[in-house]
């Protein structure tokens, strides 16, 4: 099981516990105080093997872009269980939701000692990829490999999407960022490309004001940004109309946006489009004019508060190979 520690205390004792049991790696008492120290004050991910912990993890920030894998330690006899993959899965998840775009490690090059061959074989293994060695970044006996991972592919941000319904920073989203958001809807596929879909961007604070108003149970009250979604029905062809289709497309490429880009959101429909119609209020308050529905209302700002996701079902039981009943 892995947990998120909070207190510094259990961290420092954690890690400890760990560390000391892994000479190999940590032997210079110094340097390894210095990781004790500085992990109670990192985000910190504990692995637990009945209720005793078989592994820890610390992430730090090394720049805006970039949180660095600052210490990792998994006890010898756990090690091939997959624990530092999995404490490895939750500190990367972390970090995306933070909307960091690299995750950076440094370890001692390859083809110097056993046990650092098989550490860079195992960050390898986790997709990490060769950035530089500096040589002498520690000392000659002790080459510096840095290995780095984007989080910026779009199977990451797939699978770190989640739906936000918490509080929202007070922090504005810079209208670039609404834009690509946007931009990332209307591109998205339409049938026949008859492009059934139109937005309008909120976020100027009286408008924005005036829009929550007509919400009611209110949502998503301290976003500073909505994004309106709108469709028009034209059929594609005969009688085909593919105007649903084209806003969930346009509705999902733009959820992925926004988490790409460090923000949350949920897509809102079934609250709006209700017997309430206060879909309908919105499209007032807007000027949306005939022929126009409003369909949905998407959040986006920085998350305020810790959230995790739903629990989907097992993959086997939604996805078959060839045939639907095979395993
Ligand atoms: C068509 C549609 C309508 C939705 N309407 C609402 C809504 O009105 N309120 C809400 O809280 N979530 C709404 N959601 C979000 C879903 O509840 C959410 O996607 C689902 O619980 C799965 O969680 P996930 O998005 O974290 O994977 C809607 C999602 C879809 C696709």
């Amino acid at each position: 099981m892995i947990r998120f520690i909070e207190d510094k205390d259990e961290k420092r004792k954690i890690s400890r516990k760990i560390l000391e049991a892994l000479k190999e790696w940590f032997e210079v008492d110094e340097s390894r105080e210095q990781f004790i120290r500085e992990s109670a004050d990192q985000p910190f991910w504990a692995a637990f093997e009945n209720d005793v912990p078989a592994g820890f993890l610390c992430l730090k920030e090394t720049g805006k872009a970039t949180m660095e894998l600052a210490v990792m330690g998994v006890r010898k006899e756990f090690h091939r269980h997959g624990v530092g993959r999995r404490l490895f899965a939750a500190a990367k998840d972390y970090a995306s939701l933070k909307g960091y775009s690299f995750i950076q490690v440094k370890t001692v090059r390859s083809g110097m000692y056993e046990d650092y061959d098989k550490t860079n074989e195992f960050y390898r293994s986790l997709g990490f990829k060769e950035l530089e060695v500096f040589e002498e970044y520690w000392d000659e006996a002790n080459p510096c490999q840095v290995y780095v991972m984007s989080l910026k592919s779009a199977i990451d941000t797939i699978s770190v999407r989640h739906s936000y319904r918490g509080r929202f920073s007070s922090d504005p989203v810079p209208r670039k960022d609404l834009i690509a958001i946007a931009n990332a809807g209307i591109n998205a596929p339409s049938g026949c490309n008859k492009q059934t879909t139109d937005l309008v961007v909120v976020d100027d604070p009286a408008t924005l004001d005036a829009v929550k108003a007509v919400i009611d149970p209110p949502l998503a009250q301290t976003a500073p940004a909505f994004i309106v979604v709108l469709t028009r029905r034209i059929n594609a062809y005969r009688d085909k109309c593919f105007a649903i289709q084209d806003y969930s497309a346009a509705i999902e490429n733009m959820l992925l946006a926004i988490v790409e880009l460090g923000y949350q959101s949920c897509w809102y429909e079934g609250h709006i489009t209700d017997d309430d119609r206060i879909c309908d209020k919105i499209a007032s308050v807007l000027g949306v004019p005939e022929g126009y529905d409003v369909v949905c209302v998407l959040p986006v700002g920085k998350a305020a508060d810790d959230f995790h996701a739903p629990s989907k079902k097992p993959f086997g039981e939604r996805v078959k190979f060839n045939r639907f009943g095979e395993d």
